[in-house]
């Protein structure tokens, strides 16, 4: 099998949509600084509630901008109260009486399922990841906890369609077969669609009542992944927001989402359903924990039960890479700026 390029990369990524932080932890008139993928950026809510993320160093001299305040729904910068908009636009430099025509770099932002989100390209060309099913259906979402696991979030990822593992380490011995389809660019799913003769008792019972049960995954820009599982008449849906963190450790932000019932008992039943899918994530994170520690993916031997993650991986492999500053990249330029810096020194001292 060919070395995939950007694939279990750290250094490279696929532009896209990327969880930044949960919605609530970002106050009107608040900034703060968050790194995304390696790249330092500013995040502030202004008047407006509207999410602005923007490089962090000021264009003027570098000052880091969260060390800045939020006026309206603009920042102005700490050392010298430039001034930009929510667009990055100077709007004001205190000694001057127009300001010049410089410009902070600034992201496309949303925020969905009580989260901000982030997209790494120029304008958004596809949507926020979601779940297949929901498209078009009101829903309700509830924020789960947050793993760090010690693997690059693409190797998360395959562990939902990693059929030989169900088995091994889950103990669920289900013989599942998946059908890829892909959705556009960004995003393709992954259908179970063969019911095993060796289903569990507790399987078999549901399928009394039901025909199949549904087990769909669907990622998205190879970094977020969701999760329809469940008899006809209830289905789970599960959202892993995974992100890359530094020494080639991954964030994943849990999400559980259910299609929105109305009136009182709908709200309860909401709950309950949530909860119930907040379990059911559970038993599955613990096993799956102790690969995810000490796993060096390589797929070097690949068997026919492996062509869903190759399918998934010649998926990451064809949309569109980027590589912004990732750690490995930022280090260097540290080094070279140290450098610099020894040479200037070097230069005065000479003089
Ligand atoms: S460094 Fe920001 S205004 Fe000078
Ligand atoms: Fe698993």
């Amino acid at each position: 099998m060919r070395k995939p390029k950007t694939f279990n990369n750290p250094e490279r990524f696929v532009e896209g949509w990327y969880w930044v932080m949960p919605s609530q932890n970002l106050r009107i008139g608040e900034v703060q600084p968050v790194t995304i993928l390696g790249r330092n950026l500013v995040i502030y809510r202004g008047q407006d509630k509207r999410v602005v993320i923007c490089d962090a160093y000021c264009p003027h001299m570098g000052a880091h901008l969260a060390e800045g305040k939020i006026e309206g729904n603009e920042l102005r910068c700490f050392f010298h109260h430039w001034k930009f908009d929510s667009q990055g636009i100077c709007t004001d430099i205190p000694c001057l009486d127009e300001p010049i025509p410089v410009k902070l770099k600034t992201w496309p932002t949303a925020e969905k399922y009580k989260m901000i989100w982030i997209w790494t390209g120029e304008a958004p060309h596809q949507p926020i990841p979601f779940v297949p099913e929901l498209e078009f259906q009101e829903y309700e979402s509830l924020l789960g906890s947050r793993i760090i696991t010690n693997c690059h979030p693409n190797v998360v990822m395959i562990n939902a369609i990693d059929a030989q593992h169900f088995s091994t380490v889950h103990q669920l011995p289900l013989d599942i077969f998946f059908e890829k389809a892909e959705l556009h660019q960004n995003a393709i799913t992954f259908t179970k669609y063969k019911r095993g003769n060796k289903d569990p008792f507790f399987v078999k019972c549901i399928h009394l009542f039901n025909k199949n049960i549904i087990y769909q995954i669907c990622y998205w820009y190879g970094s977020t992944f969701t999760l329809t599982v469940g008899p006809d008449f209830l289905h789970f849906y599960i959202m892993l927001a995974l992100h890359l963190l530094e020494n080639d450790k991954c964030e994943t932000q849990l999400i559980f989402i259910t299609k929105k019932r109305k009136g009182f008992t709908g709200w309860i039943i909401n709950r309950l359903v949530l909860w119930l899918t907040s379990v059911f994530v559970q038993y599955f994170v613990k096993d799956d924990a102790k690969v995810l520690r000490t796993i060096r993916f390589d797929l070097k031997t690949p068997i026919k039960a492996d062509q869903p993650i190759m399918q998934l991986i010649s998926h990451v492999e064809r949309q569109k890479p980027l590589m912004w500053e990732t750690w490995q990249l930022a280090r260097s330029r540290d080094v070279e700026l140290k450098e610099n810096q020894n040479k200037w020194r070097d230069d005065l001292t000479n003089d």
